[in-house]
C-alpha cells in the first residue's frame, strides 16, 4: 500500500450528542472515539505520518488530544462545516500528493484493522470503493444504489431518498477509498443542491460513474460499522467494545466470573491465571501479572500489578505499583506514584500517597502515608499517619528498615526514623529517632486519685440543680 493516506473526518459538530464535548472525544470506556479509529488505521499498517485528522467544531480540544496522544498524526482544519464533501476538499493540499486516499468518518470506533486491510487489497482497480453493511434498521444512513448490472455503486442520502430508495437496507458505513487522480477530476463538481444544502462526499460516486470511472462496494458486518451519533449509540458501542476486550482476556486465560459487571479499558494488559472479580474497573495503562486476584469493587487506573498479588475487595489504585506477592485492601487508596515492594501489605482504611513501602513491610490498618519511604520489614501500628503537609509544602518522612511504629504515631515531616528504631504508641514524632532507639513523644500519664468519687458527687450536684 505504497503512497496511501488516511483522512479521519472529525470536524462535525455532533449536534445529536447534545454535549459540550466534541463527538470524536466522547469516551468509549476510558478512551475517546477517535483513539480507536486511529488505532485501527495504525494496526492496519498505515503510517501515522500518512494519517490526518480533520478538525473543526471543538477543534482546539481535538488538536490538543491528538498532539498529546498521537504526535505523528497530522491535524488539518475545516473552518466551516459545510458537509463531508467540503470536509474532504478542505484537506486537498495534503492528500493530492498521494496515490490513494482513505476517508473515514471519525465516529467508527468498532471497525477492525483486518477489515481496513481487506478493503485496501479489495479496492485494487476501483476508482472508489465504499464500505457498506446490511442494516437491521437502516434509519438515516445513506442508501446504496447498485446499478442494474451491479457494476457500479452510488449513494443517496436518506433525506434525499425516494420512498422506494428508503426501503433499501444496504447502507453507507462512512469509509471510502479513492484513487487520488480521478477524485481530483470530480471533487469540484460536488454541489450542495440537496435537502440539507451540504456538500456530500457520497455524491462523488455518482459523479465518478457519470465520467465512466469505476466504483464498488465492500460489505462488512453491521456490528463493526455502527456509527456514534447519539448518547444511546455511544452506550451501545461501548458495550460492544467492552465485551470484545473481556472476551479476549477470557480467551487468553484470565478468569472473569461475572463479565457483565466488569469494565476493562483497551490499553490494559492482564496475564493468564489472574482473576478479575465482580464489579471491578481497570483503566488506562494498567498491567496485571500472573496469578493475581483483583477483588470486588476495586478500581485500578494506571496500576502496575505484579504476580501473585492479592488486591482484596474495594481497593482504589492509581498511578502506583504493587510488586509480586503483595496484598492490598480491603478499603485502601493507593495513589500518586506509590509502590508496595515485594511481600509488603497495605490493609484496611489505609491511604498511600507518593510513598514506598519496603519489602515485607506492613501498614495494616487506618493509616495515611504521604511522601514517605519505608525500608524493609517495618510494621506501622494502627492509626499512624504522616503529617506531610505544613500548609505550604509537602515534606518527606523517612523510615528505615526493621522499624516498629507504635499505634497512633504522628510523623511531623520532615522527619526520620533510622534502622531498627521504634516509636511509642501515641507519639508525636518531630525529631529524628536514631538507630535502634525508641522515640517517645507523648505526655506522661498521671493518675488522679479518687476521681470517680468526686466526679460522681459533681454529677449528682448538677443533676440536682435541674
Ligand atoms: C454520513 C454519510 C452517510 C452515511 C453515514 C454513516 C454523508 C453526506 N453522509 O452521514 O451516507 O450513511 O455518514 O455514518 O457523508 N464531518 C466533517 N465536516 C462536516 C460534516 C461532517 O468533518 O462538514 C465529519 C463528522 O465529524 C463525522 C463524519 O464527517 O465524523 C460524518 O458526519 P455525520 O454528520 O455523522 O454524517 P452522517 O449524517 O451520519
Ligand atoms: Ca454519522
Amino acid at each position: 500500500m505504497n503512497n496511501l493516506c488516511v483522512l479521519v473526518m472529525a470536524a462535525g459538530k455532533g449536534t445529536r450528542m447534545k454535549s459540550a464535548i466534541p463527538k470524536v472525544l466522547q469516551p468509549v470506556l476510558d478512551r475517546p472515539i477517535i483513539d480507536y479509529v486511529l488505532d485501527t488505521a495504525q494496526s492496519a499498517g498505515v503510517n501515522p505520518e500518512d494519517t490526518a485528522v480533520l478538525a473543526g467544531a471543538g477543534g482546539q480540544e481535538v488538536e490538543a488530544h491528538i498532539t498529546k496522544n498521537f504526535p505523528s498524526v497530522k491535524i488539518l482544519w475545516q473552518h466551516e462545516q459545510l458537509g463531508t464533501g467540503h470536509a474532504v476538499k478542505s484537506a486537498i493540499d495534503w492528500w493530492k500528493n498521494y496515490d490513494s486516499l482513505v476517508v473515514l468518518n471519525g465516529d467508527l470506533p468498532l471497525m477492525k484493522p483486518e477489515s481496513l486491510r481487506e478493503l485496501l487489497s479489495f479496492s485494487g482497480k476501483n476508482d472508489c470503493t465504499v464500505i457498506t453493511f446490511e442494516a437491521e434498521n437502516p434509519g438515516a444512513y445513506g442508501r446504496i444504489i447498485r446499478s442494474e448490472n451491479k457494476s457500479s455503486v452510488s449513494i443517496v442520502e436518506y433525506k434525499d431518498a425516494s420512498p422506494e430508495q428508503k426501503l433499501i437496507r444496504e447502507v453507507n458505513a462512512g469509509c471510502y477509498i479513492f484513487k487520488v487522480k480521478p477524485l481530483l477530476q470530480i471533487i469540484d463538481l460536488i454541489s450542495n443542491d440537496n435537502a440539507q444544502k451540504e456538500y456530500y462526499i457520497t455524491d462523488a460516486l455518482g459523479l465518478m460513474n457519470e465520467k465512466g470511472m469505476s466504483t464498488g462496494a465492500f460489505i462488512l458486518p453491521e456490528e463493526e460499522m455502527q456509527g456514534v451519533n447519539t448518547q444511546a449509540e455511544l452506550a451501545e458501542v461501548s458495550r460492544v467494545k467492552r465485551f470484545e476486550i473481556l472476551n479476549r482476556f477470557m480467551s487468553e486465560g484470565v478468569r472473569i466470573p461475572d463479565p457483565e459487571s466488569v469494565y476493562i479499558g483497551s490499553n490494559v494488559i492482564i496475564s493468564r491465571g489472574s482473576v478479575i472479580m465482580p464489579n471491578v474497573q481497570i483503566w488506562g495503562n494498567s498491567r496485571i501479572g500472573e496469578g493475581s486476584v483483583i477483588g470486588s469493587g476495586s478500581i485500578l487506573t494506571n496500576a502496575v500489578i505484579g504476580n501473585n498479588v492479592n488486591v482484596i475487595a474495594y481497593a482504589v489504585i492509581e498511578n502506583s505499583t504493587l510488586k509480586d506477592n503483595t496484598k492490598a485492601g480491603p478499603f485502601c487508596y493507593i495513589r500518586d506514584g506509590s509502590c508496595l515492594e515485594e511481600k509488603s501489605f497495605a490493609g484496611k482504611f489505609v491511604e498511600l500517597k507518593n510513598s514506598i513501602i519496603g519489602e515485607g513491610s506492613k501498614v495494616p490498618h487506618l493509616s495515611y502515608m504521604g511522601d514517605a519511604t519505608l525500608g524493609h520489614d517495618v510494621n506501622i501500628g494502627a492509626g499512624s499517619i504522616t503529617c506531610n503537609y505544613d500548609g505550604e509544602r509537602k515534606n518527606k518522612t523517612l523510615i528505615g528498615s526493621n522499624c516498629f511504629v507504635g499505634s497512633n504515631t504522628m510523623f511531623v515531616a520532615p522527619v526520620e526514623l533510622s534502622d531498627g528504631a521504634a516509636t511509642a504508641a501515641g507519639s508525636v514524632i518531630t525529631q529524628k529517632v536514631p538507630e535502634n532507639s525508641l522515640g517517645v513523644g507523648r505526655a506522661r500519664q498521671k493518675n488522679i486519685a479518687d476521681w470517680s468519687l468526686r466526679n460522681h458527687h459533681h454529677k449528682t450536684a448538677t443533676e440536682g440543680e435541674k
